[in-house]
């Protein structure tokens, strides 16, 4: 099947999207797919990048967002690769080109939804749902709460839940994390708690923080590190700072694609307490995250903001707290920390649940199967 992708969320840069995204394109029919991607912020290393996927990629000169100019563009590629379908990388904003698209291509339209859209409908914006989803044949979702939250508002021919995945053969817990850990200076009998994600507010980075004392106080030789980058980064820092040099805190920026296993592996137990905030508007879809986290065979702590808690067996492989309960975070990591028998029953049950259910062959064998679908009924006229 020839299929265009339309995305301003691709790899290399990271991030949730990005990596749902990759990975679809990498399993689904990638031969005969061609994208257009966003301008990337390292040329070199998208180079580099693009170049190693048997996917082509075309990047435009800025951001992918629903202009005339890209829409302009997206016709023209659509035309020159002779596309039967087009997926958008997030329905929000891009989905406002689909119509246009579906009129001037005669060509089924099939787009993500993540955690951004979701937080439309609750603050009165729901109407921006609905125009980014009138011309669609598809919407996915990734979760039941991001589901409830947009069906009423959904306009698609059809809902399709596509979670996004994790390569189980990737992440898994013979990966060794001796050497990163090694790398980051935390000591090897050190318990290592730690996160991976973008460095905002909603992730709870800021909390871990600021409730390191208390678990120190409880656990002398534990160890915090924050992987990843963003705009807390300086407030993270001066936190840091703060609390002396007898933190035991490493913020170790962002991680490259190859080193994401290692670290997870390198940890004893995954937190990121996230929380909903900006009145429901900054909420978590899902969280790759804790699934990564799992399936590399350690607990995770998951806060209770959105599709989250849906990713972790509560009590079984990890715990959901209320992000902004300091109590409840402090007391989750003080348990796992304490219990080591615990921690790998629970890495072994969240490698388990992580396999069965979450695992990228099977997420996307059904998109493919989606887009069959949808293709074949815009054939027949159906
Ligand atoms: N290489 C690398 N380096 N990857 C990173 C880094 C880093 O420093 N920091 C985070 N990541 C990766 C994680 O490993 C994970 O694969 C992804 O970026 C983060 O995904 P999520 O935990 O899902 O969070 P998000 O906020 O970026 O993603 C949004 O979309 C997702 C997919 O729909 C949110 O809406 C999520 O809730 C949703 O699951």
């Amino acid at each position: 099947m020839r299929v265009l992708w339309v995305t301003n969320d691709l790899p290399p840069r990271a991030g949730g999207i990005e990596q749902f995204v990759g990975n679809l394109l990498a399993r689904v029919h990638p031969s005969s797919t061609l994208v257009l991607g966003p301008a990337p912020s390292d040329p070199a290393e998208a180079q580099l990048h693009d170049r190693a996927q048997r996917y082509r990629t075309q990047r435009a000169s800025g951001r992918v967002l629903p202009t005339p100019g890209v829409r302009r563009q997206v016709v023209a590629l659509a035309r020159a690769h002779r596309a039967e379908v087009i997926v958008l990388g997030a329905s929000w904003p891009l989905g406002e080109l689909a119509p246009a698209l579906t009129r001037e291509l005669d060509v089924p339209v099939v787009a993500l939804s993540h955690g951004l859209e979701a937080g439309l409908p609750g603050v009165g914006l729901g109407v921006l749902v609905r125009r980014a989803t009138r011309g669609l044949a598809a919407l996915t979702t990734i979760s039941d709460f991001t589901e409830a939250q947009l069906a009423p508002h959904v306009r698609a021919e059809r809902l399709a839940r596509i979670p996004p995945g994790v390569d189980v053969d990737r992440f898994h817990p013979g990966v060794d994390g001796a050497a990163l850990r090694a790398e980051w200076d935390i000591p090897a009998s050190a318990s290592l708690v730690g996160t991976v994600s973008r460095l905002v507010r909603r992730k709870g980075q800021d909390r871990l923080v600021e409730l390191w004392p208390e678990i120190r106080r409880r656990h002398p030789k534990a160890w915090l590190v924050l992987v990843g980058e963003g705009p807390l980064a300086d407030v993270l820092d001066r936190a840091i700072v703060v609390q002396g040099p007898q933190a035991q805190i490493r913020r170790v920026g962002r991680a490259g694609w190859d080193l994401l296993p290692a670290c997870y592996a390198a940890m004893d137990v995954f937190a990121m307490p996230c929380r909903t905030r900006l009145a429901g508007t900054d909420v978590e879809g899902l969280g790759i995250v804790y699934l990564e986290a799992q399936a590399t065979g350690i607990p995770a702590i998951a806060g209770r903001s959105g599709g989250a808690p849906e990713t972790v067996r509560d009590g079984r492989t990890g715990s959901v707290v209320d992000g902004d309960d300091r109590d409840a975070i402090v007391s989750a990591i003080d348990s796992w920390l304490s219990d080591e028998a615990a921690r790998r029953a629970a890495g072994r049950a969240g490698r388990q649940w992580v396999t069965a259910s979450w695992s990228w062959p099977a997420i996307a064998d059904r998109f493919a199967d989606l887009l069959d679908e949808v293709v074949g009924e815009h054939t027949t006229g159906g």
